[in-house]
């Protein structure tokens, strides 16, 4: 299975900007980029901070961008994003039986659970217990198949200046993934950073995303903000493994004019 990442997009109306860059221009790269190097995506998901200010324009611009896009798209919710203010842009999103903008998908090998970290009106994440009772159902329901968690903030810290607004209170969500034990990589957003790691035995990613980045500044201090290379994700599963390519999609090395033979030379593989 084959699913392109796209986190923290922070699309504003058309014309506008997002700390002094284009999150639109630089959203139809990445589409373009997409078109021309994974059109064949089973999936695509938005990372979560699809808009920058949650207004209903901001989402109608989104859309707008990814109508491209043929493969089906999972939105995560971010802190930047409104809840009511994207359902009410995309009624079709799945919901959970709260309200809350989560889903799964079950393919032959896997469940991909998308997950709603989002808190109204606050940056930091939540995992709150009606959140937690749907995950449960959910992990308990996938059995032996291997588990795939996307979701916008990260619940364990990554020294980085957003740690403080991470998922509060991650005790009960840490308990439920390692009981489960069928979890095997946790996708996320929300660092504006690409990074890699483990928690608990849990593998885990970020990746950068398509509009700002943060510079690489330890805590405490804040960073600060570049215009990064627009970075989106490719995930590789099949059934217990999974691989991340990271492509970044603005100001690519140049091409390098290569003169040997290619291993693939007749000659040489003579
Ligand atoms: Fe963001």
């Amino acid at each position: 299975m084959k699913i392109v990442l796209l986190p923290d997009l922070h699309v504003t109306e058309k014309g506008g900007l997002v700390r002094g860059i284009d999150p639109i221009a630089r959203l139809d790269s990445c589409v373009a980029a997409i078109q021309r190097l994974v059109a064949d995506a089973d999936l695509c998901v938005t990372m979560g901070d699809n808009v920058e200010n949650g207004r209903e324009t901001e989402y109608l611009a989104l859309l707008d961008c990814l109508k491209p896009l043929r493969m089906p798209i999972r939105f995560l919710a971010g802190n930047h994003d409104d809840r009511d203010t994207l359902l009410k842009v995309m009624p079709e999103v799945e919901q959970d039986q709260s309200g809350y903008i989560q889903s799964a998908l079950e393919t032959e090998r896997e469940v991909l659970l998308f997950l709603d970290t989002a808190k109204a009106r606050e940056n930091s994440g939540d995992y709150c217990d009606e959140k937690l009772t749907w995950l449960n159902q959910q992990l308990k329901q996938a059995g032996q198949k291997s588990v795939y968690l996307f979701m916008h903030h990260p619940p364990f810290r990554t020294g980085l200046w957003n740690d403080h607004s991470r998922v509060r209170d991650a005790d009960k969500f840490l308990a439920a993934v390692t009981a489960a034990r069928n979890v095997k990589h946790i996708l996320l957003g929300h660092t504006h950073r690409a990074s890699s790691g483990s928690w608990n035995g849990l593998a885990w990613t970020t990746i950068e995303g398509t509009c700002y980045a943060n510079d690489f500044e330890l805590l405490p201090a804040k960073p600060n903000y570049l215009a990064g290379p627009a970075q989106i994700g490719i995930l590789l599963l099949n059934g217990g493994e999974s691989v991340l390519h990271f492509q970044e999609v603005l100001g690519t090395y140049p091409l390098i004019e290569y003169s040997g033979r290619s291993i693939r030379d007749p000659e040489l593989s003579a």
